[in-house]
């Protein structure tokens, strides 16, 4: 598909947060309103969610390649979206589909912009490249204290490449991931995700609410 065109109909909300944030649970009862509501929608993942895109997820995540470059893993990172959004995103929103990724580009801020300190400007330069004119259309971001996170991250097994950081990483990633969303509160819909799962999910209704009714649908 030619970049910078996009022929969307469907709506792409994106899910952002730390490690342990409690990404997968609130996806899975994002997908139980969505269902509720008889809204057609496409549930994928970053990096990740194409043939390709889940390859290099395996060679971003493993801890063989610790040493990796830092602009390594952010070509990484914008290859796999690169095919994510050409094979899979854009074909489904052009279908009226709404797509819902667990990640997309805020984590590049959040994780290579600030956590490996590459800097927004050059994260903006590859995304104007990769991204064309496509951007979520709302964001919801899972907040929570970083050693919260950090803690049932650890307890849930085995630690991936990035889950292995300094605590300093994931505070550069956190404060990011904030910062972004007082920049941009149109798009993001900030998450309590430290309060007990009813009070989550309570959240994440509203937040599906408003934004039906601002639909009309
Ligand atoms: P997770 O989403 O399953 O937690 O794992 C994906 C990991 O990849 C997570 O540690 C965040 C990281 N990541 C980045 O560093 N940059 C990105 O652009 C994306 C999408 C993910």
């Amino acid at each position: 598909m030619e970049k910078g065109v996009v022929l969307k109909k469907g709506l792409f909300v994106t899910v952002e947060g730390g490690e342990g944030a409690g990404k997968s649970t609130c996806l899975d009862y994002v997908k139980q309103l969505l269902e509720q509501k008889g809204i057609n929608a496409v549930f994928t993942r970053e990096p990740g969610g194409t043939e390709i895109g889940e390859d290099v997820r395996s060679i971003l995540l493993n801890k063989k390649y610790l040493g990796m470059s830092a602009d390594t893993e952010l070509l990484l990172m914008f290859a796999a979206r690169a095919e994510h959004i050409d094979k899979k995103i854009l074909p489904n929103l052009s279908d009226g589909k709404w797509v819902i990724s667990d990640r997309f580009t805020d984590a590049t801020y959040a994780y290579q912009g600030a956590g490996r300190e590459i800097g927004p400007e050059r994260v903006a330069l590859i995304e104007d490249w990769v991204q064309g004119e496509l951007r979520p259309d709302m964001t919801l971001l899972l907040d929570l204290p970083v050693e919260v996170g950090m803690e049932r991250a650890t307890k849930r097994g085995e630690l991936d490449r990035f889950e292995v950081e300094q605590m300093s990483f994931f505070e550069r990633v956190a404060a990011i991931y904030r910062q972004r969303a007082q920049a941009e509160p149109q798009r993001f819909r900030v998450v309590d995700a430290s309060k007990v799962i009813t009070e989550v999910h309570e959240q994440i209704k509203s937040i599906f609410e408003a934004k039906f009714s601002e639909l009309g649908i």
